[in-house]
């Protein structure tokens, strides 16, 4: 299998949650590739996020917005950038729902202005796209809902170490495949949609090297809490009521965000260009029961009695155009270059409860914005 090599790397977002689990996992594994992490430093991102990796020679941290055109073409210039790996976005579907807005700019307009300064700097090389690579980071979320069509869950189609847990079932005989046409709901995923549309335009028209992948839902550590897990893990631990949105039936295909990790470092070195994977957990869960394994595994972690804490489940009015379900199949990326979750859902799970409730100050910094006062006091001589 050919392996594209690259030696200096972009990350965007990289201080989010999922760029920093790829930043940890790159450069403790590639000590030979240079790392440049761009990041806005929105609410979302967080400099505590690459503490493990702050010393590292072959990393580098630059604040900037992926909307700032001539930032990003001079940074590739400056850094001799030969393969990007694009995370950073607007995320949260509840909050684009109250601004959409800012999701349409940072998502489309800042996916796009990345492509254009790639495409216009990798040109003035003399191999031009030769050992180049734009990693567009997207989501299940573009390709709509599809169908409960089995509330009590059927045997899924598919088989890996992650499904051999003690709960693997799918909802529906339906599943995600990378051929399905596009049906956003949110414009979250409306966004993300339009991004993806761009890269493969940019890819058609003018050649540049692109790749996209599509997961679903991650959880681990590190992920801002404003998302179902670590908000649910927080106020569990607090007692805080847990708002379920309409009556918890909605399904998600969660996936170990260090297996996400993996799965991109993987596909940048050998998918293939102009191509789509699909990443999936094989693991679906109705809300309803995944809050359950939060409550039962924080309150046993806690040495409070298992289920104490269910009485916290509220059940609050839906989200707005709630999709019922997502499942990916991953069965392309499983056959094409041998990927498969490494973890069972209850080993990840107990692993994030535990992370969370031993960084309650990561938890606490993050909500109280203290991270901004950390970024200035690390950064203000560099
Ligand atoms: P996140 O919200 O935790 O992090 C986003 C990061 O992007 C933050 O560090 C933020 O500061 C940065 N950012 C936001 N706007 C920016 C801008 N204009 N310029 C520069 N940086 C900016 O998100 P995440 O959960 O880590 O998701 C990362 C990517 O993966 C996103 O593209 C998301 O759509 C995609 N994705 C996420 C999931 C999931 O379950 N979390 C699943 C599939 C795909
Ligand atoms: P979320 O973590 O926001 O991810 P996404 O919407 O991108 O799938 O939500 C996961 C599921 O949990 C989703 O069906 C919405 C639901 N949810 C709640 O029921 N209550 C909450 O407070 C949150 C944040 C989410």
């Amino acid at each position: 299998m050919y392996e594209f090599v690259p030696r200096r790397l972009l990350v965007t977002g990289g201080c989010g949650f999922m760029g920093s689990a790829f930043v940890r996992w790159v450069a403790e594994r590639r000590p030979e590739v240079r790392v440049t992490v761009l990041d806005k430093l929105t609410y979302a991102g967080n400099l505590a996020n690459l503490k493990d990796v702050e010393n590292k020679p072959n990393y580098k941290f630059v604040k900037m917005d992926i909307c700032d055109f001539d930032g990003i073409y001079k940074l590739m210039q400056d850094e001799h950038v030969d393969g990007i790996i694009h995370l950073a976005a607007e995320s949260h579907v509840d909050r684009s729902i109250k601004d959409p807005f800012t999701f349409a700019q940072t998502n489309v307009m800042g996916t796009l202005s990345l492509l254009q300064a790639a495409k216009l700097y990798w040109e003035t090389l003399p191999e031009k796209w030769e050992g180049k690579r734009f990693y567009h980071i997207s989501t299940d979320e573009v390709y709509g809902a599809l169908e409960l069509t089995h509330p009590q869950g059927i045997e899924p189609p598919f088989s890996t170490k992650a499904s051999s847990g003690k709960h693997h079932l799918a909802y529906g005989a339906k599943f995600f495949t990378e051929d399905l046409k596009y049906q956003p709901h949110s414009p979250y995923s409306a966004a993300k949609a339009s991004s993806d549309h761009f890269v493969r335009a940019f890819h058609d028209t003018y050649g540049l090297p692109t790749i996209v992948t599509n997961c679903s839902n991650n959880y681990g550590p590190y992920q801002f809490p404003e998302k179902l897990i670590p908000l649910f893990i927080n106020n569990i631990r607090h007692r805080k009521p847990l708002p379920v949105y309409g009556k918890g039936e909605n399904v998600r295909d969660w996936l170990f965000v260090e297996d996400h990790a993996r799965a991109i470092d993987l596909i940048f070195h050998e998918g293939k260009i102009a191509e789509t994977y699909n990443i999936g957990g094989f693991n679906e869960w109705k809300n309803i029961d995944l809050i359950k394994v939060l409550i039962n595994t924080v309150d046993r972690l806690l040495g409070r009695k298992e289920g104490e804490d269910l009485d916290l489940i509220t059940y609050v009015t839906d989200r707005a155009g709630h999709d019922l379900r997502y499942a990916i199949d991953s069965t392309k990326l499983q056959k094409e270059l041998g990927w498969e979750p490494s973890l069972q859902f209850e080993e990840g799970i107990e692993k994030t409860v535990r992370w969370y409730l031993d960084n309650q100050e990561w938890m606490d910094n993050v909500t109280s914005g203290d991270y901004q006062k950390y970024y200035d006091d690390m950064y203000k001589n560099r």
